[in-house]
């Protein structure tokens, strides 16, 4: 600091990086509480206006240079992130801290290593001999894995400057430190300016970057939300670190597809892929029929995926009913038990009420609503529902059953899972050719209980 200037500062959010003349309790922009921090305003460079000496083109004109990418391996990971990792891509990988962002990134490490391209892996979080330890638990050879344990940038920066990497990981950005700066690491100006330099040697350089950045709820650190809009990938690892699944999901891709989810397994060599989503989360499903339990079909990205719905109805003793739902919203169980007392008089205000969807997977789709609806009032009334039952639709607050989208390839995933009573919404019923399996058109809830609960 220099004696007597006075240094200017602002309000910025940790979690969307706006800035604030003031501080306040609620950041204006994205509405986070408790989110603003002050930090130091980065001094303005002086850009003199000068002629531009840019080169245009039509898009026509441009050589047609396709790039071609570089493959993983990894199905479940190369999907992700556009099918293949373009020279230059810059990849954001957000994730809550423990869920395994570390553990995927050295993965991919290795995976990209053995198609002999070389890597080059900064971790600010963890010595050398953790890697190894994590290397050795994972299986990782690292032939062609550098790693170094520094968290300047400017160090970074001579590094990659000074060998041809093909792929450089940051683990993570948060811990890098520009000396340019003297706000301390994981300040939204200091991860701004390391993501903007290093986005800019992988431009110029042509190597791909992954940024690491942990999700923080509120405080001092700032989240990747920050960086969502300078990089080209943003893919966040999702999950419940009690449960063994774990969901990569796109949320921006300059060059792919968003609706694509990859998803792992976390044992104790690492993660492994998940090839055969449905009948993962249905494995615990039972084969014989159960009161309280219903499967349905939702689609995660592009893909169908089977879900068991399970409820648990019990007489309340006193008080306030209880309604707890795991993995799928509270406000929506509320909302289904009071269309079920209103819709088909069932008493539910006298009832605790109990609902998850088995495996841990957060399903936010209303496609599942009918199978909620279904497994509670099987358990209210304990009746059995036949195993070889899928329910899908989404009900209204009259109680009709509304439609889905992608209904063939729900309607697909159940049969090759071996279901063979489908019930689907009536205005999907003309998009339905199959005939391995009994399909059932519904229009209102009460039908479907009634043939569900026979
Ligand atoms: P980590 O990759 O360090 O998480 P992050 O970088 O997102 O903070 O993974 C942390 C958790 O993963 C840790 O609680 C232990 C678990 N884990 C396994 O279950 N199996 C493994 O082989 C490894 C390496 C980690
Ligand atoms: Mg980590």
């Amino acid at each position: 600091m220099i004696p007597g200037k006075k240094i200017k500062t602002a309000y910025f959010c940790s979690q969307c990086g706006a800035q604030h003349p003031r501080w306040q309790g609620q950041c204006k922009e994205c509405g986070a509480w408790n989110s603003l921090i002050e930090e130091r305003v980065p001094d303005k460079r002086k850009a003199g206006m000068k002629g531009s000496s840019a080169e245009t083109r039509t898009i026509a004109q441009i050589e047609g240079e396709i790039l071609t990418g570089w493959r993983s391996g990894v199905v479940e990971f190369d999907r992700v992130i556009g099918g293949s990792l373009l020279p230059g891509q810059t990849v954001l990988l957000g994730g809550d801290p423990g869920i395994g962002k570390s553990t995927l990134m050295l993965q991919a490490a290795e995976a990209y290593s053995r198609q002999k391209l070389p890597v080059l892996y900064v971790t600010g979080e963890e010595s050398m001999s953790q890697i190894k330890l994590r290397s050795n638990r994972l299986k990782v050879m690292g032939e062609n894995v550098t790693v170094v344990t520094i968290t300047t940038l400017e160090e970074i920066v001579d590094l990659v400057r000074a060998t041809d990497y093909a792929v450089v990981l940051i683990d993570s950005i948060q811990t890098i430190v520009s000396s340019q700066f003297d706000s301390p690491p994981g300040t939204v100006a200091q991860i701004r300016e390391c993501a903007n330099t290093l986005i800019g040697e992988a431009k110029s350089k042509g190597f791909a970057l992954f940024l690491v950045g942990h999700v923080t709820k509120e405080g001092l650190v700032a989240g990747p939300k920050v960086l969502e809009h300078m990089v080209d990938t943003v893919v966040y690892f999702e999950g419940d670190s009690s449960h063994l699944y774990r969901m990569l999901r796109a949320v921006k891709n300059r060059f792919g597809s968003v609706a694509e989810i990859g998803l792992f397994e976390m044992g104790s060599d690492g993660l492994s892929e998940v090839t055969n989503p449905s009948a993962f989360f249905l494995s615990g499903h039972s084969d014989q029929p159960r009161s309280g339990s219903v499967v349905s079909a939702i689609v995660e990205g592009n893909r169908p995926l089977l879900v068991e719905v399970q409820a648990l109805v019990a007489r309340g003793s006193y008080g306030n009913p209880q309604r707890v739902a795991g993995g799928i919203d509270n406000k929506k169980l509320a909302l289904l038990l009071a269309i079920l007392e209103r819709r088909c008089d069932y008493p539910m205000s006298q009832h605790d009420v109990f609902v998850s969807v088995a495996g841990g997977l957060r399903v936010t789709e209303p496609a599942l609503d009918l199978a909620v609806l279904t497994a509670i009032t099987s358990s209210l009334v304990n009746r059995t529902v036949d195993h070889r039952l899928l329910a899908i639709g989404e009900v209204g607050l009259s109680g009709e059953v509304r439609g889905v989208t992608h209904i063939d390839r729900r309607v697909a995933e159940a049969v090759r899972l071996g279901f063979e009573t489908i019930l689907i919404p009536a205005a999907n019923e003309s998009q339905v050719q199959e005939k391995s399996a009994r399909i059932v058109a519904i229009s209102n809830l009460q039908l479907a209980l009634d043939i569900a609960l026979g």
